[in-house]
């Protein structure tokens, strides 16, 4: 019995870290409707913002500059060269399962290829595409 309150810290741990990539879409989704009544994710907007190239970085003009033009593809970094596995959540279990991992990059990814942040319902449109390309 002493490994009980163990295995029920360890299973606290694991649900706090762990979330599904329906939860992370819905949380964008409610974050994006407090600003505007009535919003609803789009999946097609998610695949316009994902391909739509941007002016600001000759580098990296869109989000397929390293993440290719399938989000099923794994992708490459522009500038370090890196192997970047795919980030449809079809191709890659792992995809959009990390609250944090996932705020860090649509933070670090928009600013570079859009120069500025994304907006909570540009976050959800696009992780509305991850979750439904096949
Ligand atoms: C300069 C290369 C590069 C560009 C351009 C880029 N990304 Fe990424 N992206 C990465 C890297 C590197 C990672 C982290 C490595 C990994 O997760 O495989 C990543 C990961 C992500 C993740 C994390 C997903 C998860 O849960 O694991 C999101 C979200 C993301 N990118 C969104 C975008 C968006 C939106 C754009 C376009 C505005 C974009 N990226 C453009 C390199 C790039």
């Amino acid at each position: 019995m002493r490994t009980l309150p163990a295995l029920c810290l360890l299973l606290v741990g694991i649900a706090a870290q762990a979330e599904t990539p329906q939860r992370i879409g819905e949380t964008y989704a409610a974050e994006a409707a407090g600003r505007q009544a009535g919003f609803t994710p789009s999946a097609q907007r998610g695949e316009t913002l994902f391909r739509q190239r941007f002016g600001n970085n000759d580098k990296m003009p869109a989000c397929t500059s390293c993440h290719t033009d399938s989000p099923l593809s794994a992708g490459q970094h522009v500038v370090t060269g890196k192997a970047i596995r795919p980030l449809a959540v079809a191709a890659n279990g792992q995809r959009f399962s990390d609250p944090a991992k996932v705020e860090k990059w649509f933070g670090r990814n928009c600013k570079e290829v859009m120069a500025r942040d994304c907006t909570p319902a540009e976050k959800a449109d696009f992780v509305a595409y991850m979750n439904e390309v096949r």
